[in-house]
């Protein structure tokens, strides 16, 4: 069976690295010369509109999914006519645009952080009336590890904000202050059967992801799962999502979905019986899912800017490098490492050496 994958970064690559000994065979579609999957297979340069290249990517594959949810609704449609896409057009079509996922949130019963639509710096001004400070303003579609949001603390950050976020449709969220911030990530298959992994706590340092241990009978699992299963049944999911929320007076407020393997699910790779890339090509592919029960106490540390010395990192305990094969670039996610540990204390210990590491 042969994958084609729109995007060619990082999680097509484990993606890759996951379905390889499935006897799965991948295509990525990618404009950048250098997209890091296409050492796992093969690279088909073009932009994500460029029609011509969709259509061979269509001819050559047996399905195809994505590795982020950035991806014009016209390439999905486009596609969608030749061959099976999953996770949906409409999935992505909510997914990729905070407006309609919170208003989905909302439809569906979901706490999540008061919200307004935001086309004008006027109507800015007056969701900061209704809202109060601080919020939290964030272009509608296109953001991500923090890009593309303002914190508005002070009346003096709300003038001319909506330019500084490039003059694009906007919401604006009320600011939580949250206790924690969680994941769940769920599979769900072409047939409906659903799985969820433990809820993982992140850790983001200016709002990139630096840091996720799963948890183990977490007290808000069955209500993640709960609220998680709402999004899945509604879209009528298949493939591997990510569900973000805020912890919060006990409870949990959603923040974003999104449609895909996701970072805060790495530790899956050697901290899962079924890694979250496994479980996504089984899902898309039609297959049985695999366990996502937890082996041992696992945790996710991300390298950014720069992978540490490799005989350093392979020198502690319990951890396991993966190296992106990507330049080196200031703030760029270029690696992970996955510990997987006996308790929850060598965990512990084993985290501070690999943050020792990246420090240093
Ligand atoms: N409404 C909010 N209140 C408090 N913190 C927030 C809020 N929204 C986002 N953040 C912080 O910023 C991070 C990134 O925001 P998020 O909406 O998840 O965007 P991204 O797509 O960049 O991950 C969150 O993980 C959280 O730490
Ligand atoms: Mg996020």
């Amino acid at each position: 069976m042969k994958i084609g994958v729109i995007g060619g970064g990082q999680l097509g690559r484990m993606m890759a690295l996951a379905g390889t000994p499935l006897g799965m065979d991948f295509a990525f579609l990618d404009p950048a010369p250098d997209a890091c999957a296409q050492a796992l297979g093969e690279h088909i340069r073009a932009d994500y509109g460029d029609q011509d290249h969709l259509r061979q990517l269509a001819d050559e594959v047996d399905l195809v999914t994505f590795e982020f949810e950035s991806v014009p609704a016209e390439t999905v449609a486009f596609l969608s006519q030749f061959v099976p896409v999953y996770p949906s057009a409409e999935a992505l079509r909510i997914a990729r645009d905070r407006w309609f996922e919170k208003s989905m949130f909302k439809d569906l019963g979901i706490p999540t952080p008061e919200f307004a639509d935001i086309q004008s710096q006027a109507d800015l001004d007056a969701a900061v009336s209704a809202i109060g400070l601080p919020a939290v303003m964030k272009t509608r579609t296109l953001g991500y590890d923090g890009k593309g949001q303002k914190v508005l603390r002070k009346a003096e950050d709300v003038v001319g904000a909506f330019a500084e976020l490039g003059s694009v449709p906007c919401i604006l969220e009320g600011f939580v202050p949250f206790t924690g911030e969680v994941s769940l990530v769920a599979v769900r298959a072409r047939d409906g059967e659903t799985r969820f992994y433990p809820l993982v706590h992140n850790r983001h340092d200016s709002g990139v992801l630096a840091l996720s241990i799963a948890s183990t009978d977490h007290p808000l699992q069955a209500l993640a799962e709960d609220y998680v299963g709402r999004v899945l049944t509604k879209l009528d999911y298949v493939g591997v999502l990510a569900f973000e929320f805020f912890e919060v007076d006990g409870g949990l407020k959603a923040n974003e979905i999104a449609p895909r393997v996701h970072n805060s699910g790495h530790w899956t790779i050697e901290g899962a019986e079924c890694s979250q890339f496994e479980n996504h090509l089984r899902a898309v592919a039609g297959l049985p899912l695999g366990s996502t029960a937890k082996v041992g106490e696992s945790a996710m540390l991300n390298f950014l800017g720069a992978v540490p010395d490799v005989a350093k990192v392979s020198a502690i305990a319990d951890c396991h490098l993966h190296h992106y094969g990507k330049a080196f670039k200031a703030g760029r996610k270029v690696g992970h490492a996955t510990l997987r540990c006996r308790d929850m204390a060598t965990l512990k210990a084993r985290i501070a050496e690999v943050e020792a590491l990246i420090k240093g």
